[in-house]
């Protein structure tokens, strides 16, 4: 087998965004495209000579041979081993999980998370370091400068590589390992969990749907729920991974999970309902007619800490991102907690985990995880759930109500404007910006506006700054309103303005999140004209 230098030449706007490189499949699929990208990243990081690399995806189109050439490119520059799942796939904690057990350099997930798959869809591409965690802006940045000088890249001339069973073999030196995806990850949650208590609530009579959405997570859910913990069969659905996840979008949220919405607030609702998204990571939880928002599930997983075996001895910390509602802080206050408050994207609860100060982090964009993996874990909040409910024998709903009794409730909503023209986006942001010291005591639409800034983000572990994260309006009555662009998009701009509230009134724990945060809504529209900016009379996804 030979291996060949290839003359290319650097493509421009090969920056890792939130999460991974993400582009439209045609995009990825041009000539070099995707090897510059790889070769970048072997640049970026020092090389791959002699390292170890875990490599996975979450099933969607291009997968399969994307990662031909991912190892192919290893092996031509010199990977002492490649850890791969089988027919290449592995969920993104799942892969986490590898890369810490096999303690390897690093690894590649070919994904584009929740985003739509297919031939005219989106792929993306993620680099996760040693600890399992998507690679920092420390190196990703050195990953984006190799792509400005990419002028050649090294591949070997093969065959594909049979992926379809477990086993060694050898591509060139490289020692090519593939392994069943689904079975280092369940004894991991077994780990971590009761599963005789879970399964003695399935045993009781419980009932569940999960909705893998034609994603990653089927094979998990079914090996977790179904086999291990005698869920009834058929309670997890869209099972199978598809490269165009059935046509849908893998993003389980109530307009995307309209299904398992529609069926939890149905006659016959079972007791329990959850989704996960393309590549495994995301996570929604639903009640019999009882939605769960991200922000207050991570606030319960953390109150209810203790019930879990590998968190008995209580938490060292918690984190969640700015957007993200203050659910959590209160549970934290409550239990006399640090509550760290990061930029949007998993990577920047890496250091904070790393160093013992947190074991439970959260995003408002369906995302909750703990220091188990460096990566947020959809499979692993449903369990959680499932642990608490198995302990308590409560429902969701009285468990949400119980919640808010006892802490409060943050009334939380984000409204998204996708597919924005791009100026008109930054438009807004830069007015925002510019007006924030007039807005500082200001009234907004009814409501004193208390403080108003950009966030920034000081990492107290390794120092380092990140700035321009969203601006903050912090108003009367403990609300508070966010507005950001997305950094996962990969056509125009998305506006996302996260809306919040708080309530303690013990008469006011159960109105519809729109009626207590109309005031909240009106102050936003006030202050950034949205409607006329975007030109668009209502948000395209309200969460
Ligand atoms: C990905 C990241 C998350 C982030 C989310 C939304 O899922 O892993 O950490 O919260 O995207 O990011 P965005 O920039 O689109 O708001
Ligand atoms: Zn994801």
């Amino acid at each position: 087998m030979d291996i060949l230098t290839v003359d290319t030449r650097p493509i421009d706007g090969q920056k890792p965004g939130t999460s991974g490189l993400r582009k439209k499949t045609p995009v990825f699929m041009e000539r070099h495209y995707l090897e510059n990208f790889i070769q970048s990243i072997w640049d970026g990081i020092g090389g791959v000579d002699g390292k170890t690399l875990v490599l996975g995806g979450d099933g969607r189109y291009f997968n399969d041979r994307a990662a031909q050439v991912v190892l192919r490119m290893a092996a031509a520059s010199g990977a002492a081993k490649v850890i791969v799942g089988r027919d290449a796939l592995l969920s993104t904690p799942a892969a986490s999980n590898l890369i810490r057990q096999r303690q390897a350099d690093g690894g590649i997930i070919l994904s584009a998370s929740h985003n739509p798959g297919g031939p005219e869809e989106d792929f993306g591409v993620k680099f996760n370091t040693a600890n399992g965690g998507p690679a920092p802006e420390s190196v990703t940045s050195k990953i984006f400068e190799a792509t400005k000088s990419c002028v050649r890249y090294f591949i070997l001339e093969s065959q594909d590589i049979d992926l379809s069973a477990p086993g060694e073999t050898r591509l060139h030196e490289t020692v090519v390992e593939v392994v069943d995806p689904v079975e280092e990850y369940r004894a991991m949650m077994e780990r971590i969990f009761d599963f005789g208590a879970i399964r003695a609530l399935f045993e009781s009579g419980f009932t569940m749907r999960f909705d893998a959405m034609h994603a990653v997570t089927g094979p998990y859910a079914k090996a977790i729920f179904e086999d291990a913990l005698g869920a009834a069969a058929g309670s997890v659905v869209n099972a199978d991974p598809k490269p165009d996840f059935g046509g849908g979008h893998p993003d389980p949220n109530p307009i995307w999970a309209k299904a398992l919405m529609d069926e939890m607030h149905g006659p016959d609702a079972p007791d329990f309902g959850a989704a996960s998204d393309g590549d495994g990571d995301r996570n929604m939880i639903v009640g019999r007619n009882c939605y769960v928002t991200p922000s207050d599930s991570v606030a319960v997983l953390a109150a209810n800490a203790t019930l879990i075996p590998a968190y008995k001895n209580g938490l060292k910390g918690v984190a969640r991102s700015m957007p993200t509602s203050r659910a959590l802080d209160r549970v934290a206050l409550r239990t006399d907690l640090t509550c760290y408050e990061t930029p949007t994207g998993w990577k920047y609860f890496g250091n904070l985990l790393d160093d013992g100060r947190v074991t439970i982090c959260g995003e408002e964009s369906a995302g909750t995880g703990s220091d188990h993996v460096r990566e947020k874990d959809g499979l692993w909040a449903v369990l959680f759930w499932l642990n608490i409910l198995a302990e308590t024998r409560k429902s969701v709903a009285e468990t949400m109500r119980d919640h808010w009794f006892e802490y409060g409730r943050n009334y939380y909503s984000r409204h998204d404007y996708e597919g924005v023209d791009s100026a008109a986006a930054e438009g807004l942001m830069n007015d925002l910006r510019a007006k924030l010291p007039e807005l500082r005591n200001s009234d907004a639409g009814g409501l004193m506006i208390e403080k108003a800034d950009e966030f920034s983000y000081h990492d107290p572990v390794d120092g380092s700054t990140a700035e321009g994260q969203g601006i903050r309006l912090t108003l009367a009555e403990q609300g508070r309103i966010v507005f950001r662009l997305s950094g996962t998009g990969t056509s125009g701009a998305t506006l996302r303005v996260y809306l919040e509230r708080a309530e303690t009134d013990p008469e006011r724990l159960d109105l519809a999140p729109e009626e207590a945060l109309a005031p909240v809504i009106a102050a936003a529209e006030a202050v950034a004209g949205i409607k006329d900016r975007t030109g668009r009379d209502a948000p395209d996804v309200t969460t």
